[in-house]
């Protein structure tokens, strides 16, 4: 059985999605059923991870569409699809993939527009042809990117011998439309049978690693263990491990990656220890309006996903947060990108190019 975040039924316009706030005890799904619906849904994380935000939010464009059968015109319904995919890009601000998404939907559904061989319905099937496209298409990038992580992990290793990884939060089929980014790379390696161990770190406070990866590597019987935050020095110091590989919420053109809370105390421990950090993405993930990780604005989440496990409360009454859901880490500190394209060195300073 695969593991399915995102249930779309384009015949009937159904749209479900697995409510990560409930994994791992409940596995439940909610259906959306336009586009204020797929707001909440990524605001309140019932969907995370940036591939996945964006593919939610624009089959909410095309459920909510597809409700509203009756557009004036086409310039009509290209306003309602670029003021839709405006309005879900305020859901969360750092992942770049909704931005990235209602950018290419609004170019796209311009021309359409002003094309004089499609009528309405046509216009209307062609946006939701894209949309469809990119279920199929972010599996597609993640199973490249997973077999270029492989083999740029294996290529640093004595031939034969198997490699031992970290990752941080979630990059796996939940944050995604399948199989994963850096999820994706320790897939490819398991498939191989090129994967000792893989550790994954807990992800405080929202606990994407405890309760999600988790779940995932359990599922697919990949053989894991799980750690603290505050772990990773100790892990690195004596379970040699060969590699870390995480994903990415935006990349700048410099190669500066956000990613989650955390991330940047990895790749600094990386450094200390000798361990290569990668960062895994498709290309959907890059930003190239911003010149470095300093332009990124970093979404700060409510006070009480740190203070509460579940309903009950863990810290002190009284005390204040600070929750910053994601730190960039340094192009410097990173020793390859992986994307769907190949692998990038930023951290040698010279051919970064994605
Ligand atoms: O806050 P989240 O759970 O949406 O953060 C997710 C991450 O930081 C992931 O590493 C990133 O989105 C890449 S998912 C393929």
């Amino acid at each position: 059985m695969t593991l399915q975040a995102i249930k779309w039924n384009r015949e009937d316009g159904k749209l479900e999605i697995l409510d990560q706030t409930l994994l791992p005890a409940t596995t439940s799904y909610i259906q959306i059923k336009g586009v204020k619906d797929g707001w909440n849904a990524i605001n309140k994380m019932q969907v995370r991870g940036a591939p996945a935000i964006a593919i939610v939010g624009s089959l909410s464009v095309a459920v909510e569409i597809l409700q509203h059968p009756n557009y004036e015109d086409k310039k009509a319904l290209f306003q309602a699809i670029k003021d839709n995919m405006n309005y879900l890009v305020t859901a969360r601000p750092t992942a770049v993939n909704m931005k990235v998404a209602a950018n290419f939907f609004t170019e796209l559904t311009n021309l359409l527009s002003l094309s004089d061989k499609l009528t309405l319905s046509q216009m209307k099937d062609k946006f939701i042809d894209n949309v469809d496209n990119m279920l199929m298409d972010d599996i597609r990038y993640n199973k490249v990117i997973g077999e270029y992580g492989a083999d740029e992990i294996l290529c640093n290793v004595p031939e034969g011998s198997s490699v031992r990884v970290l990752t941080h939060c979630n990059t796996g089929s939940l944050a995604t439309a399948g199989y994963g980014t850096a999820l994706g790379v320790i897939r490819s390696l398991h498939k191989k049978g090129r994967l000792e161990h893989v550790y994954c770190t807990e992800t405080r406070p929202y606990n994407q690693g405890a309760r999600l990866t988790a779940y995932e590597l359990v599922h697919d019987k990949i053989p894991a263990t799980l750690i603290c935050d505050d772990m990773v020095a100790a892990l690195m110091k004596t379970k040699q491990i060969t590699a870390v590989v995480v994903g990415a919420d935006r990349i700048a053109e410099n190669g500066d990656t956000a990613n989650k809370i955390g991330t940047y105390q990895i790749a600094i421990l990386a450094k200390y220890h000798d361990v290569p950090f990668y960062v895994a993405a498709s290309l959907t993930s890059k930003d190239s309006n911003m010149s470095n990780g300093d332009q990124i604005v970093i979404e700060e989440r409510p006070e009480r996903e740190m203070t509460h496990m579940n309903d009950k409360r863990i810290a002190a009454e009284g005390i204040t947060c600070w929750n910053p859901a994601f730190d960039v880490t340094p192009a410097s500190l990173i020793t390859g990108i992986i994307t769907n394209f190949g692998v990038s060195k930023p951290s040698d300073g010279s051919d970064f190019v994605l």
